[in-house]
């Protein structure tokens, strides 16, 4: 399926008179995930009202996409670019003679010229990642606490787990990021991972500000977790929460993959994380490939289709992103 077909994201040919065109690059890592990327782009920049486009220059560069913004929103979309996770730089297309922008941040005043159906535009940077910003924040750079089996609790560097199904931990930076987007907007309101592990989707959401919760199986983890989340966090079995109904304003989580992991708690586990979101409260999960069939079945049997779907390859991984909304 190409990317301009996938049913969730409704497209439009050109941009409306005076808007803005804004062009993005998705990290090579990640650029055949170009649908997750766009979508996060219009979660992340939904209070600007964007508009996905299928015309415009650098139409064929790959990992290239367009969104259409009114002019009114440049400083709210200059504040949120930084927040992204599997898009690493956006330019606006201005007209030639548009002043350049001084800026304290000198690379921002640079800009490039560019051709397009006969006319000559600038390219202007209105976001740059700056270089290995991705790879700081990677789980092996983070310290972690860790209980022992001899009850002593021990900081470990780039800990990921056993490498067992149930237990592989350690979501990648832009993988945390994209889903944390995809939840929004939050309205501020506190958000859950009940599959935490070792904090991937906490330490971002951390970076953010966001009021987080934790909740995780596995005793040993419990004071990583907890430095990563203001000790909101619980040890739980996460198909029943011991959290109020419409607690959170959204859960986003990366679920064990263990094919089996599912069999016997698929309907529980869609019912709990349904029950603890009020209406119009996200779910965003990473399921393993063979896992997303069940949980969408599981979903719907509560009158609940996705918003969004998509399958997205981690470094020779399968997994799958999907988005669910409380009616
Ligand atoms: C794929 S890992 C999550 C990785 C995490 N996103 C990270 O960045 O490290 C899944 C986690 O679910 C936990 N888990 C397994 N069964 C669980 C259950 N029934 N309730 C809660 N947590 C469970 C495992 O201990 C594991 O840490």
């Amino acid at each position: 399926m190409h990317y301009w077909q996938n049913p969730y994201i409704k497209w439009q040919k050109d941009a409306p008179e005076n808007w803005d065109v804004y062009i993005f690059q998705t990290r090579t890592s990640r650029n055949k995930a170009l649908t997750c990327a766009i979508f996060e782009a219009l979660s992340l920049f939904s209070p600007c009202q964007p508009i996905p486009i299928l015309t415009g220059p650098l139409a064929d560069k790959k990992g290239s996409y367009r969104l259409s913004i009114p002019s009114d929103f440049r400083t709210e979309v200059k504040q949120l670019a930084p927040h992204f996770g599997y898009t690493e730089a956006v330019h606006r297309l201005g007209p030639l003679d548009e002043p350049s922008e001084i800026n304290a941040d000198s690379e921002i005043a640079e800009f490039d010229r560019i051709r397009w159906r006969k006319k000559t535009y600038t390219l202007r940077p209105v976001y740059i990642e700056p270089q290995n910003f991705m790879r700081h924040r990677a789980p092996d750079k983070r310290h972690f606490r860790l209980l022992k089996p001899n009850g002593e609790v021990t900081s470990v560097l780039g800990y990921r787990g056993d490498g067992q199904e149930l237990s592989r931990r350690g979501l990648p930076a832009e993988d945390a990021r994209l889903m944390l987007n995809l939840a929004r907007p939050f309205n501020h309101g506190p958000i859950i991972d009940p599959f935490a592990g070792v904090g991937g989707i906490l330490y971002e959401a951390a970076d953010n500000k966001w009021p987080i919760f934790s909740g995780d199986i596995d005793p040993k983890l419990r004071y990583g977790l907890g430095d990563l989340c203001q000790n909101r966090h619980t040890v739980q079995d996460s198909v029943a929460l011991p959290y109020a109904d419409g607690a959170f304003t959204a859960v986003v989580s990366e679920l064990p993959f263990d094919p089996h992991f599912l069999d016997k708690r698929a309907a529980q586990l869609a019912q709990e994380l349904t029950r603890i979101v009020p209406s119009n409260g996200k779910i965003v999960l990473m399921t393993g490939a063979d896992q997303i069939e069940m949980m969408k079945k599981r979903f719907a049997d509560l009158n609940i289709s996705p918003i969004f779907a998509s399958p997205v390859n981690r470094k020779g991984t399968d997994v799958h992103i999907c988005v669910w909304q409380k009616i």
